[in-house]
């Protein structure tokens, strides 16, 4: 294989990761859904899509410039009924994830591993139905908790649980759901700080840019339990995400917001699901079509793309 040059941004962050929205469409309508920062998801449509063909040549032309790393996102990315052959048209790199909501993952997650999927986030915020019905929409809880089980055993591990923290909600079941977490066998809870977008709290609006916490959930206080009870903290290179060990679960806090190291070691290039590359969840700006480009034309697209990267919480801009 050639080599590229690698993908440097001019705040000095190295790609090494593509996050890839292959559908806006989803069969959930969670109320905090920040729709990965994508324009008008009220009116995605399969047509509009990305390709098999233009993933696999995006993600040949990155592999020779370093990235070692894949994930797979929604909408719901199981909306998709061509999903495993996405996976099974790229090449296999270090690592190849999904991020879904598990309601449809029981009967296809052997498919997926099969097809060269290794891993699995999967959208879980409570474990009580009436609260998962009032979040998403959907009575739907038992099919993510099938989902949860089928992905562990077709070793999709290990199986992430993404838990978005919202007030007055779902904070009181953090150890409820370390717990089914640890029960479950190679698990581990995410906990994230909610973001807020523009069109928050519809499911159905404009969907990006505004950050900004939540104000209302003390992720501070949060942090200092899970440190205080933690029997060994790890941080992780990736937006140098803290891991906590507790009472054998492990226990990850995500907290984007404000955050001006997380912008600092942020090492992915984002892919829209009308296939445009995307240096920021946060900001639309800088866009580079990708649509049925050859993996020839791939380098120097995301050279573009790369060059204009900038970091969305200004202090991070400085001293980088
Ligand atoms: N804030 C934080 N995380 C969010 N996600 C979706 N919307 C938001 C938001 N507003 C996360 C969920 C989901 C993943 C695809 O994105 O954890 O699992």
């Amino acid at each position: 294989m050639q080599r590229y040059p690698p993908l440097i941004d001019p705040y000095n962050r190295r790609i090494r990761s593509l996050r890839i929205s292959v559908t806006q469409r989803c069969n959930l309508n969670c109320i905090y859904c920040h729709h990965e920062g994508e324009l008008t998801p009220a009116h995605a449509h399969a047509e509009n899509e990305i390709t098999i063909a233009t993933i696999g040549s995006l993600v040949r032309a990155a592999t020779a410039h370093g990235v070692r790393k894949l994930k797979f996102t929604g909408g719901e990315p199981l909306m998709r009924d061509d999903f495993a052959e996405i996976i099974s048209n790229v090449p296999r790199l270090d690592d190849i994830s999904a991020t879904t909501n598990g309601t449809l993952l029981e009967e296809c997650a052997h498919d997926l591993a099969d097809a060269g999927l290794n891993r699995v986030n999967i959208s879980l915020d409570t474990l009580r139905p009436d609260l998962y019905q009032s979040i998403t929409g959907h009575d739907m809880l038992d099919s993510v908790l099938d989902g949860v089980a089928a992905a562990v055993d077709a070793k999709l591990t290990p199986v992430k649980l993404n838990m978005v923290l919202l007030s007055g909600t779902n904070v009181d079941e953090i150890w409820d759901l370390a717990d089914f977490a640890r029960r479950s066998g190679d698990v581990i809870l995410q906990i994230i700080e909610l973001m807020k977008s523009e069109g928050g709290g519809s499911g159905s609006g404009s969907g990006s840019g505004g950050g900004g916490g939540d104000g209302d959930v003390d992720v501070g206080a949060i942090e200092r339990t899970l440190r205080a009870r933690a029997s060994e903290i790890i941080t992780r290179d990736m937006h140098r995400r803290k891991k906590y060990m507790i009472n054998g679960a492990e226990v990850e806090l995500v907290q984007p917001i404000d955050n001006s190291e997380f912008c600092a070691h942020c090492n992915r290039l984002r892919v829209t699901s009308d296939g445009k590359l995307k240096g920021c969840l946060l900001s639309n700006d800088g866009l580079v079509d990708i649509s049925n480009a050859s993996e020839e034309e791939m380098h120097a697209l995301l050279e573009r793309a790369v060059a204009l990267r900038k970091p969305y919480y200004a202090a991070g801009a400085s001293g980088m």
